[in-house]
């Protein structure tokens, strides 16, 4: 098959901007020279991910995931290197030549998997509005409301309840192994069975219209089967990076400049009804954060509207996070009476639903208030009390004075009483809290004080000895990593040095150079006063010392951090769990203080 040619490669990597490609998924803030993000490869809540500029590279500290653009795209769309060549040289409007013959495809190894999916489709919808056995499935869809241009729409279907028919009608064109991988059929014993059986069919394609996987229905209620089951992961679907509906809602999201967040299948169909089209939802998980950038590629702003349950409300309370957290603008709607927005379609109209929709949009402060507010008996003056201190601490977390007027007006007409009264009440929460936080805040301080003034001390030595003498660069690397650098100046110092060693790492003494990299005078001067600090004698003997010291400090913060987590810990089991963990941990500082670092650098 025809290869992608070195010419196009070399004229791709030339082209692609590494801040251009990152940062259409990660959120860049300036840091010194570089751009610095939230880590779109772990999990983390404070940025150790840099995109340099000057070299077109990125650089996660804490997962150590690093590359051009190039295998930024490669890494982030789980896709082959000339898939991802072949995806910038469309975005930059590159032409592809190909070396060796015929024309270039470059999905070629996922065209058969795609097809497979659509033929089972194809099969199931056939089953839904053209057979006799799928008749129950279609009336209990047209029961729930849906016309037939919906279903075709959707391209509902039915899974028939034989145990294989959907691998024998298809076993003269694929193989079993293919079935199986796309999730479509299990192994028994012997022989194959179908993995959705009797069960209405929801296809989900991805962003880009292709048929990934998909979702089924039970038809009558049945407390020993699980309602819906989706297809398992596959090369083609994961869960968490795809949101049902995007494909067809993305015209619609454009235009509306929003999407609508649902919570299931069956209420983005209701709401497509009603005039509603934006709309999308995630497989009956909580939304992620994948699927929160997904939105932001498209639009700035988010709706949730969740089930108007108790559960729904609590999802509600992550997927905002989740959206702010991508930079969304999120709105809430809040249903009434329980209802979901399907059950509010049908017990009210589609009129109705959108108009709602449309006069309903709250923000999320105010949605906490609502929360927060129904969750208590406002007639019983306890209760008065909790509601009030749970809204005041909830607004102090969001500290802006604009807000705090507006919710200490409708507090007082909530709970009939003088304005004057709110605001002591409020006063009087303030004090009690800012005591309460320096009492926590002292107590603190006392215990990592220690720790804390040492370790800064043998990191700041550390930063010294890579910055000017580079034999012993190496060996300190792995003990420095920003993500155990806890002090700020110390992290941007050793990322500009780190982008100059990139460049040339036959430099001996790169001082003047890391200074030069901060653009403001008082940055330079205080980066100066850093690198000039406490110079010695350097030894092996010293280096040793440091990096055993940091070493210790890494195990410390790894056992604080567990520390923190089994307070949370949900069960026993799991605080045990996080126990034993902290135990060995503590045995591990015990072995490592006493090993003597003179006649053994560790490293
Ligand atoms: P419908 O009658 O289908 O509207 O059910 P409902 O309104 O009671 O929906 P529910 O709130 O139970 O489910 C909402 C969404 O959660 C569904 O669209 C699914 O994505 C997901 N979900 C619900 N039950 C299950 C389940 O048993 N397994 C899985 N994997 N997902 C589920
Ligand atoms: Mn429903």
């Amino acid at each position: 098959m025809a290869k992608i040619s070195q010419q196009t490669i070399d004229l791709v990597k030339r082209t692609a901007d590494i801040v251009d490609v990152v940062s259409e998924v990660v959120k860049l803030q300036p840091s010194g020279k570089n751009l610095t993000g939230l880590c779109p490869f772990h999990s983390e809540k404070t940025p150790s991910f840099f995109v340099h500029k000057d070299s077109g590279l990125f650089n996660c500290y804490g997962c150590h995931e690093k590359g051009d653009a190039i295998h930024f795209v490669q890494k982030y769309k789980n896709i082959s290197y000339p898939e991802a060549i072949a995806e910038l040289a469309h975005r930059y409007h590159i032409e592809i030549e190909t070396e060796g013959g015929d024309e270039y495809h470059i999905k070629s190894d996922l065209k058969r998997p795609y097809e497979l999916n659509e033929a089972a489709n194809a099969f199931y919808q056939v089953n839904l509005t053209n057979m006799e056995r799928g008749k129950v499935a279609l009336d209990y869809i047209r029961g729930r409301g849906l016309d037939v241009h919906t279903i075709q729409y959707f391209e509902l279907g039915y899974a028939p309840q034989e145990r294989s028919v959907l691998f024998q009608e298809l076993k003269s064109t694929y193989e079993p192994v293919e079935m199986m991988e796309l999730g479509l059929i299990n192994k028994g014993g012997k022989d194959y069975y179908d993995l959705f059986r009797h069960r209405l069919i929801f296809p989900i394609r991805n962003e880009q219209g292709k048929l990934v996987a998909f979702s089924g229905r039970i038809l009558e209620k049945n407390e020993n089967e699980a309602k819906y089951v989706n297809t398992p992961q596959t090369k083609l679907f994961v869960k968490s990076q795809v949101l049902y509906n995007l494909d067809k809602a993305l015209p619609f999201i454009r235009r509306q400049k929003r999407v609508v967040l649902f919570e299931g299948y069956l209420d983005v169909i209701a709401a497509f009804q009603a005039g509603v089209k934006e709309g999308v939802c995630s497989m009956g998980t909580a939304l992620t954060e994948e699927q929160a950038r997904l939105i932001k590629k498209h639009t700035d702003q988010a709706v949730l509207c969740y089930d108007g349950d108790s559960a729904g409300f609590e999802a509600m309370v992550t997927g905002i996070r989740v959206l702010e957290n991508a930079g969304l603008v999120v709105g809430v709607v809040l249903l009434p009476e329980g209802l979901d927005p399907d059950e509010f379609v049908r017990k009210k109209s589609k009129a109705a639903f959108a108009s709602y929709l449309e006069n309903h949009v709250i923000d999320p402060v105010e949605f906490e208030y609502e929360v927060t507010k129904r969750k208590f008996d406002l007639t019983k003056p306890s209760q008065v009390e909790e509601f009030k201190a749970q809204l005041f601490k909830s607004l102090e977390r969001r500290g802006s004075q604009t807000l705090l007027e507006f919710y200490i007006k409708k507090l007082t007409q909530d709970l009939s009483v003088d304005e004057s009264v709110i605001r002591s009440d409020m006063h009087h929460h303030q004090i009690t809290q800012a005591i309460l936080a320096s009492n926590k805040r002292k107590k603190e301080q006392i215990a990592n004080i220690a720790i804390l003034s040492k370790r800064i001390r043998a990191e700041n030595r550390l930063l010294l000895y890579f910055v000017k003498k580079r034999e012993f660069r190496i060996p300190i690397i792995d003990a420095l990593t920003p993500m155990f650098v806890k002090e700020n100046l110390n992290v941007s110092i050793l990322v500009e040095a780190e982008a100059i060693l990139a460049k040339d790492n036959s430099l001996e003494d790169i001082t003047e150079l890391v200074v030069k990299a901060f653009t403001k005078e008082s940055e330079r001067t205080m980066v100066r006063q850093r690198l000039e600090e406490g110079i010695g004698d350097f030894s092996d003997v010293d280096l040793a010392q440091l990096i055993h010291s940091v070493n210790i400090s890494k195990l410390e913060d790894e056992v604080l951090a567990l520390q923190k987590d089994r307070e949370l810990a949900p069960t026993q089991e799991e605080f045990m769990n996080i126990s034993k963990q902290i135990q060995a941990l503590l045995i591990r500082i015990q072995e490592l203080k006493k090993e003597n670092p003179w006649k053994k650098p560790k490293s």
